[in-house]
């Protein structure tokens, strides 16, 4: 039976960075796949650092024709929804996703990481993100409490042992950038009418409109995924990081696909208050997987 990446599972942390990069020469991923799998956590107890490493799908499957998912590709087009509505495509050839307990040693890391990878890899897009008011998003909110438990996570994020690509996962990372203003002038009511849940006790509404972020993206319909969504950026600027695992992409893909109203032209309403400025794809494989690079 295959391990999977313990970073996705681990919760708690209050800071993190996502490095995404892109190879130097695409005939050079021999070194490049070695020089990630090599990168190691600090020797500590008390000052860990938690790592996802994933890969472009495509890249991946170079890599590792024998342990990779069929039909799991890259963000390569941007979703073109209803009303103009548009979520880019930035895809990178891989990510390194680092939580901790305080900034400090993730960027520390962080820059060890860049380091390794210098000549092989560049680094194209960061961004750190942090906890807000314990688990809410920026726009005041509860994040995550549709979340399988960490006993069900796993049968939903990983592919099941025995398939290509056992105990990896499909990972959707896309930044959104919030337009603050025109949120904070909502009403706490209509707040609650875009998001389908109420705001102070995250309880999903009875009547919930088709349009409400909830209805958007429910599960019941699409299929269980596990999120590990942060608020990220400063004062002026900042949204959420949507961090989103799933065993199969469909998942993930339909649930964008109904958000920006392709499925059915109906746009999911908190798509009016933020809007996703980057959106890509990473294979992240089993531990065997990544040891397999060296
Ligand atoms: C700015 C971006 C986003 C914000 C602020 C956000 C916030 C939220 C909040 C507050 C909830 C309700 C509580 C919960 O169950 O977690 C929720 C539910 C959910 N969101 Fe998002 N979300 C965002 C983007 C996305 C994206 C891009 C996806 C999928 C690709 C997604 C998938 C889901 C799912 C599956 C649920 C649970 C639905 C259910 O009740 O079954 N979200 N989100």
């Amino acid at each position: 039976m295959k391990t999977a990446q313990a970073g996705i599972f681990a919760l708690g942390t209050s800071s993190h960075v996502y490095l995404e990069f892109d190879l130097v020469d695409k005939k050079q991923c021999k070194e490049f796949a070695s020089a990630i799998a090599a990168i190691r956590e600090p020797r500590t107890t008390t000052g860990g650092v938690n790592f996802v490493i994933g890969f472009r799908p495509e890249l991946w499957h170079q890599m590792a024709p024998e342990d990779s998912p069929a039909h799991v590709q890259g963000f390569d087009k941007d979703i073109a929804g209803s009303e103009g509505f548009v979520m880019p495509a930035t895809q990178h050839d891989a990510l390194v996703w680092m939580s901790g307990s305080a900034y400090d040693v993730v960027f520390d890391m962080g820059k060890t990481v860049i380091k390794d990878l210098a000549g092989k890899a560049t680094l194209k897009e960061e961004t750190s993100s942090w906890a807000y008011r314990h688990d809410r998003d920026l726009t005041g909110f509860v994040d995550g409490s549709e979340n399988p438990t960490l006993l069900d996570a796993p049968g939903y994020a990983l592919l099941p042992d025995g398939v290509p690509g056992a105990a990896g996962s499909v990972l959707l990372l896309q930044k959104w950038k919030h337009r603050t203003m025109e949120w904070e002038s909502l009403p706490v009511t209509k707040q609650e009418l875009v998001m389908g849940r109420t705001k102070a006790e995250s309880i999903e509404l009875k009547n919930k409109p088709a349009d409400s972020h909830v209805a958007r993206t429910d599960q019941d319909k699409f299929g269980n995924i596990f999120r590990r969504n942060m608020p990220y950026g400063n004062v002026e600027e900042h949204g959420t990081v949507f961090v989103g695992f799933s065993a199969e992409q469909d998942r993930l893909a339909r649930m964008l696909n109904s958000m920006a109203g392709v499925l059915d032209g109906t746009r999911d309403a908190l798509t009016r208050y933020t809007q996703p400025v980057t959106g890509a794809y990473y294979f992240v494989p089993s531990v065997e997987g990544l040891r397999e690079l060296r």
